[in-house]
């Protein structure tokens, strides 16, 4: 990747046409402005030259102003023709195939930022459930697995069923649910669980879009065992606290992923 060609702090303006040099094969790419929120990038790709299918951590745009491709997207496919712009959500699958010499310029916006705390009342909230989540943990937890594996049957691949059967992965997250409720004003306690599970989550291919469907599933099992107690501000409280750690674990994992590739 080239150097950056213009500084954040001076005004910066150029003829993007005059910037475009082709490779006889694969990518050139050119950082044109990066500032601490966002990255501007001219990528040139020779006809033929295929980027296979991959996600960012961050929302990006792409802005085509020459040649000729295809964009599969979460998907979907996309002809990329002088003047298309296209939004691609952060985490969103894609694809790219050049048919023809192509330059694009692709915009990577603000990096997410991992919130580091939720709500005082929220932190009461769930504090005050905790004792709760010891006592009937392994019983949510495996209500949750059985509402997951009814509703999305496919992702039981990447489990190892008799861990289910005989319960230990249900109260392997009990025990993580658990130590998060009791330090959810606390993350940096976490550390060596996150750490531990994360890796755990990467051999075994687990994928940031993944983590609504496990939040939903648990809340669901907090409700069904909890019941009275389960009150719409306890449950507010969870889908928050939840929000939270997801993102903890995405971004650790994201790292992770990198790393390996
Ligand atoms: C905040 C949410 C989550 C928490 C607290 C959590 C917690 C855990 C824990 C404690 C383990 C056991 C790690 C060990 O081996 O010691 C684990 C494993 C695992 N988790 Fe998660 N997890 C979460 C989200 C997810 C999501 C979104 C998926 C996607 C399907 C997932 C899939 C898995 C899989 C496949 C394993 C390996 C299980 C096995 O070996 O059978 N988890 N998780």
């Amino acid at each position: 990747m080239a150097n950056t060609i213009a500084t954040p702090n001076a005004p910066y303006n150029t003829n993007l046409q005059a910037l475009i040099e082709y490779p006889e094969k694969g990518i050139l790419s050119k950082v044109i402005l990066k500032d601490e929120n966002c990255q501007y990038t001219l990528f040139c790709l020779a006809k033929g030259t295929d980027i296979e299918e991959h996600t960012s951590a961050r929302n990006a745009t792409v802005m085509v102003f020459e040649g000729a491709g295809k964009l599969t997207l979460n998907g979907e496919e996309i002809p990329l023709t002088p003047g298309v712009f296209v939004f691609m959500p952060a985490h969103a699958p894609h694809a790219l195939k050049a048919e023809e010499n192509l330059a694009f310029v692709l915009t990577l916006s603000e990096q997410p930022q991992v919130k580091k705390f939720v709500s005082p009342e929220t932190i009461e909230l769930i504090k005050s459930t905790a004792p709760l989540l010891k006592k009937q943990g392994q019983q949510i937890t495996s209500r949750m697995y059985e509402i997951m594996f009814k509703n999305h049957p496919e992702v039981k691949e990447q489990f190892n069923m008799n861990d289910q059967k005989d319960g230990s992965q249900p109260a392997r997250l009990a025990t993580a649910i658990y130590s998060s409720a009791t330090h959810i004003d606390d993350l940096e306690a976490l550390k060596s669980m996150v750490e531990k599970v994360a890796h755990r989550h990467v051999e075994t291919h687990v994928q940031p879009e993944q983590y609504s469907m496990v939040g939903e599933s648990l809340l669901e099992a907090m409700k069904d065992v909890l019941g009275e107690v389960a009150t719409d501000e306890v449950m507010a409280a969870w889908k928050e606290a939840y929000q939270l750690l997801a993102e903890v674990f995405i971004k650790r994992e994201h790292q992770i992923y990198e790393q390996e590739t």
